[in-house]
């Protein structure tokens, strides 16, 4: 307890005192485009993969002349490596850093490429998608850790938006690849794209700087406080390095994994993990993977019809939408998003249900109204659950866990996307396309409640003063 007074009472420990923030409220041009560049590139490789299965699938069944079963495993393996992946790249960006983490995450992406793009068989094409799936997972947790840890405190929403924006990007142009590379062994190519990526990726780290919260943690203040004059504090860097120390000493020495489910982190532990259980239980991914299914469901006759559908209804206002957090959410926090964008969910999933049930699933109006409302779906998910969770998980972490904590949040993320994709058909097949939606929408009320009660504001304060307000509601209760 005592340690946690000194977590709130700032650098010098006067009791009430505000905690500076490390990271300069303007970062150099430069310094903020690497980051950018490393935020970017990572969530791209992130959603390429994920989109890029929809349209390769055609070219591996005929290649292999594989069944239903092969085909799942193709396509959901590479979530399984991204959930361990997860839990590997918290250990390795605590242990080794951030920048060694997303430099093996590139590494992994271009090893597991190469493989699925040369696979002379199907359990080859596996390997490859469980080495390129292990690479997602260590991304997603260094990247928006890192981003985090580098952002000002007043455009940390932006910085780590950024990388769902990426996200959705990379889901995007891996729906027009597919489409452009349509043929008996375009398959081949649209998984060797994402090796292109991967070394981008690895460039753009060399040319980054490390996080000088994780340096100071390591012991390495000499070097946290030259990057920190990097990042622009030239004037304040002894400061600015006194705050992140005087986070540290609030912590333990050597944090363990049972230390993410010590009792008081106990608050984080659970907004984190039901941020990213929510993120996944109210369908998205069921929508993003089966979408072509579900437009076929909706009397979207034709492939092309569906493909298109797919690729700007859901692909392209996926991205535009994204913008509208990028936009707001510093600026109006990160509540009004998750409220609003759950509602606009819940009604629009609700629409969906309504519109199967009354038509049986078929025919022009069942078609236009799922289009709209599925459009509805994704706008809403794009400004709110989708950046937001990311952005959250990544801030509400005390330092000494933090790399563990996220790794731990983020695999669980995976888990629930795991499940969802592998039963959703299952479910639809057991009560029907109208319940399932039902199913989803009645989440996003849940979740609506959840987060009005249990859910904070962390607009604007700095990692270490969200950090201190743990401390502060375990010591109240
Ligand atoms: C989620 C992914 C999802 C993507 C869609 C991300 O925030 O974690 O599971 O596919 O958003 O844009």
């Amino acid at each position: 307890m005592a340690t946690q007074r000194t977590a709130s009472g700032g650098p010098s420990g006067d009791s009430g005192a505000k905690l500076p923030d490390p990271v300069p409220d303007r970062l150099p041009f430069a310094r903020a485009a690497s980051v950018i560049a490393v935020i970017v590139l990572a969530g791209a490789l992130f959603g390429y993969d994920q989109g890029v299965i929809s349209g390769a699938l055609v070219g591996v069944q005929k290649a292999f002349a594989v069944g239903a079963a092969a085909l799942e495993i193709v396509t959901s393996w590479v979530t399984l490596g991204a959930m361990f992946g997860s839990l590997g790249g918290g250990f390795v960006a605590d242990h080794f850093g951030r920048k060694r983490a997303l430099f093996a995450a590139a590494g992994l992406f271009i090893i597991g490429a190469a493989v699925e793009a040369l696979a002379p068989n199907v359990p080859v094409l596996v390997f490859g998608r469980l080495v390129a799936g292990f690479g997602v997972g260590v991304a997603a947790v260094a990247a928006p850790l890192y981003a985090a840890e580098l952002a000002p405190a007043a455009q940390r929403g932006r910085f780590v938006s950024s990388y769902q924006l990426a996200i959705t990007i990379g889901i995007f142009v891996a729906y027009l690849v597919d489409e452009a590379l349509a043929g008996p062994e375009g398959w081949r190519a649209m998984f060797a794209v994402s090796a292109v990526a991967g070394v981008l990726l690895a460039l753009a780290v060399l040319t980054a700087v490390e996080s000088p919260r994780w340096l100071v943690k390591t012991g390495r203040p000499d070097d946290a406080r030259r990057n920190l004059v990097a990042l622009g504090a030239e004037n304040d860097a002894d400061a600015r390095l006194a705050a992140i120390k005087a986070a540290l000493r609030a912590e333990h020495e050597t944090a363990s994994w049972s230390d993410v489910f010590a009792p008081r982190w106990r608050t984080p532990l659970k907004i984190g993990l039901g941020l990213a259980v929510l993120q996944q239980i109210t369908g998205i991914n069921a929508i993003i993977y089966y979408s072509d299914n579900i437009f076929a469901a909706a009397g979207f006759t034709t492939p092309a019809a569906q493909t298109a559908a797919t690729t700007w209804a859901i692909g392209a206002v996926n991205v535009l939408a994204t913008f509208i957090a990028i936009a707001f959410i510093d600026r109006l926090g990160r509540r009004p998003l998750l409220i609003a964008g759950l509602i606009g969910m819940g009604l629009s999933l609700a629409a969906v249900g309504l519109a199967f049930q009354q038509s049986g699933g078929a025919g022009g109006t069942t078609g236009v109204i799922t289009l709209i409302a599925l459009v509805v779906f994704i706008i809403s998910f794009a400004f709110s659950l989708g950046p937001v969770t990311w952005t959250v998980i990544n801030e509400i972490y005390p330092g000494e866990v933090r790399g563990r904590a996220v790794a731990v949040a983020t695999a669980v993320n995976w888990g629930a996307a795991f499940l969802v994709s592998e039963f959703f058909l299952t479910v639809v097949n057991a009560i029907g396309q109208a319940y399932t939606f039902w199913l989803f929408a009645a989440f996003c009320a849940l979740g609506l409640i959840w987060v009005y009660v249990g859910v904070p504001e962390t607009r604007r304060r700095s990692l270490e003063e969200i950090q201190a307000s743990w401390g502060e509601a375990s010591r109240r209760s």
